[in-house]
């Protein structure tokens, strides 16, 4: 007999972005008065940069020709990448990473969804509440938890984002000890963003704890604070307890490209039954090459323009265009007398709506015929709240607030 894996029963019937299609899909099914916009999943809506376009041509041209043509690429990724991406995501910023330290993947999604199974099944996980899903839901699947009661799940340890801290949680002062803590910033939904003082707490405490951080930094171009750290590697003390995931998908409208990469520094450790370290860059690397056979050739190609002189030019036009958008729907929501968080170096803006946040979706959608997100899909502290999406052009988003 043929037993499922009993931790699926736990988790809540579907993931948050396909209950908010289905429930636009019902609703688009009623004819609309107006079309509908789109602010809620964060999926990018302009093209390509050229520069990436052009190198991905070339790339194709290369694999039609016998001459050129290339089968099974490095699982971990080509060189040309791995060293674009160390050099100018890493060095330039003053962070110790090397071109090896670096797994090049199809998507931070995947990455922060897989890289669980390098931990035993009874490692302390915390995650932030609000947070995204895929965090909490694979260490679910993992048997991590418990049952889902009063929009926790038992066995994980939430860490409130609040007005009350700034939607920055501090390392916990009591309770039991993290052995993985799960952050992102600028952080996805909330759009806040973490000081070099923030984060070196959490560098404190994961070294004096051996801990790990697991540091989503999909969002770190649309950073224009230069005093906001864009890597916790350049956080002294980071590289041994931390690893960080980046995508192409918003920096360079990726999302339909699917290209993004892990680090995994030389030196970041966890440890054995007997307390032994163990680095876990050649574990990651064993899952990779066993589980992954690379990014296609072309979009790595593509990938890499991404850091030519033209292509840094045109991906910070494409991150100004939504940041833009992300400073009109804050300011119109402000103007609407509503708290709002992020949309300064995020393309996320939080904003307090009081109240159930899946009945203001509802409303919005019906009355005005925008999609947001629903706090509360990303967590009990999210009750309360939406999640306004800036991925979209000022036109669509000028009508939309418009509408409101
Ligand atoms: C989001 O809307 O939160 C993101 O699009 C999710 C993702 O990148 O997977």
């Amino acid at each position: 007999m043929v037993r499922v894996n009993g931790n699926y029963s736990k988790l809540q019937s579907s993931y948050l972005f396909s209950e908010i299609a289905r429930r636009v899909k019902a609703y688009a099914a009623t004819n609309p008065p107006r079309e509908i916009i789109r602010l809620g999943i964060g999926d990018v809506t302009e093209p390509l940069p050229a520069a990436c376009v052009e190198a991905m041509e070339k790339a194709v041209r290369e694999m039609g020709r016998r001459e050129t043509f290339r089968g099974y690429g490095p699982e971990q990724g080509y060189d040309f990448l791995r060293e674009a991406i160390a050099e100018n995501d890493f060095r330039a910023r003053g962070a110790d990473i090397a071109p090896d330290e670096i797994f090049v993947s199809d998507g931070a999604k995947c990455d922060t969804g897989n890289i669980q199974e390098l931990f035993s099944a009874d490692v302390v996980v915390g995650v932030p509440d609000p947070v995204y899903p895929v965090y909490v839901d694979t260490n679910v699947m993992a048997g991590r938890t418990g049952g889902f009661t009063d929009g926790r799940y038992g066995g994980l340890v939430y860490l409130d984002s609040t007005e009350a801290n700034g939607f920055v949680p501090a390392p916990p002062a009591s309770g039991p000890p993290l052995d993985v803590v799960y952050l992102c910033f600028p952080n996805n939904p909330t759009g806040a963003t973490a000081t070099r003082e923030q984060l070196a707490a959490w560098v404190d405490y994961a070294r004096a704890n051996k801990a790990l951080i697991l540091f989503d930094a999909a969002y770190e171009a649309f950073i224009r604070d230069d005093s906001l750290p864009h890597s916790i590697y350049e956080i002294p003390g980071a590289r041994d307890v931390a690893i960080e995931f980046r995508s192409f998908s918003k920096t360079a409208g990726f999302t339909g490209t699917r290209c993004a990469y892990a680090v995994v520094p030389a030196t970041c450790r966890a440890y054995d039954a007997d307390g032994e370290a163990v680095f876990l860059r050649p574990l990651w690397n064993r899952r990779h090459t066993t589980k992954f056979n690379g990014v296609s050739y072309p979009v790595q190609r593509a990938a890499e323009a991404v850091y030519s002189e033209a292509g840094k030019a045109q991906c910070r036009a494409l991150v100004d265009l939504y940041l833009g958008n992300a400073r009109a729907i804050r300011a119109k929501m402000a103007a609407l007398g509503h708290a709002c968080v992020g949309g300064e170096n995020s393309p996320y803006v939080w904003v307090k709506v009081g109240g159930s946040s899946w009945d203001f979706f509802d409303a919005l959608l019906r009355e005005k015929q925008i999609v947001t997100t629903p706090g509360a899909g990303f967590g009990r502290c999210g009750e309360g709240y939406i999640r306004i999406s800036a991925f979209n052009s000022p036109e669509v988003v000028a009508e939309a607030m418009a509408r409101l």
